[in-house]
């Protein structure tokens, strides 16, 4: 598809100099109302899944998608998987993940995920995971990869929050991140997926990185086709807006359907 010019396309964006220590540090260092709220919607459509499936599977493989510094949700996947691919595109943020200390003796201390976690462990089964940091340890595969290469099918539930709205300025790359996140998943497996709404783009350090300015009406027009009974929430910014230049948060969880992807899909 044509683009037309001042675009930011995905390979264009400087991803091998994302910092995600600053990262984490200016987005998840304290839990924003915001965050809270989506850990609330996923938590709950996750658990409300496996309850109506009649359904105590603790052995899916899972992906989070676009990990970059973001850990929350992968745990949202935990009690339902033996393995958790976090797969990025960007070495440093792979080279962050993989030095992750997992330490069971760590457990208890100031992770920083523990605050997330606690919203997590509000509803079991997430509340049963006496150490869910050892746990996640023990359950991630950290792969450096471009989502728009990901296998079709291979994972049994997903997650893919800040990433298809947040890596170009492309609509049509943005339609295509969500096809491709969603071919990734077996039919039938759960999902959610989180975007920024309306954003402008946004700063890690002194690197700048592209956005594509999207509503819920095309978040609705990508998953249709692929996903079952889906659910959008919109989550308004914190007030004061805990950042600047965007509207709000989109929360999608639903189920991928059946069909197949072709290459007209991708
Ligand atoms: C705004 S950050 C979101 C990070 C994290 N998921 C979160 O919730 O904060 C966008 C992430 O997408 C990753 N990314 C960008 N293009 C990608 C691609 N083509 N394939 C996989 N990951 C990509 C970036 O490296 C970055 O970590």
């Amino acid at each position: 598809m044509h683009e037309p010019s001042g675009q930011v396309l995905n390979e264009d964006a400087p991803w091998n100099s994302f910092d995600p220590r600053t990262y984490v540090e200016t987005n998840y260092r304290c839990l924003t109302g915001e965050d809270a709220r989506i850990l609330e919607i996923v938590r709950d459509h996750f658990v409300g899944h496996f309850e109506h499936a009649g359904d105590d599977r603790s052995s899916l493989r899972g992906i989070d998608v676009g990990t970059g510094g973001n850990l929350y949700p992968a745990l949202s996947l935990l009690p339902w998987c033996h393995e958790i691919t976090l797969c990025d595109r960007a070495a440093p943020n792979v080279e962050w993940l993989k030095r992750q200390e997992w330490d069971a003796l760590s457990e208890g201390g100031a992770w920083l995920w523990n605050q997330f976690w606690e919203i997590l462990a509000l509803r079991p089964p997430y509340r049963s995971i006496p150490q869910p940091r050892s746990r996640l340890g023990t359950a991630v595969r950290v792969e450096q990869g471009n989502l728009f290469d990901l296998p079709s099918g291979a994972w049994g539930i997903g997650t893919m929050f800040f990433v298809a709205e947040s890596m170009s300025t492309s609509h049509e790359e943005f339609a295509r991140a969500v096809r491709s996140f969603l071919h990734s998943l077996e039919p039938g497996a759960p999902f959610a997926a989180a975007f920024v709404e309306g954003s402008a783009g946004y700063h890690v350090g002194p690197e700048t990185y592209p956005a594509c300015r999207v509503s819920d009406t095309h978040v609705r027009a990508c998953l249709r086709p692929y996903a079952d009974s889906f659910e959008i929430t919109l989550v308004d910014p914190s007030d004061p807006p805990f950042r600047d230049g965007y509207t709000g948060m989109i929360v999608a969880c639903g189920r991928r359907n059946s069909r197949p992807a072709g290459p007209e899909d991708l």
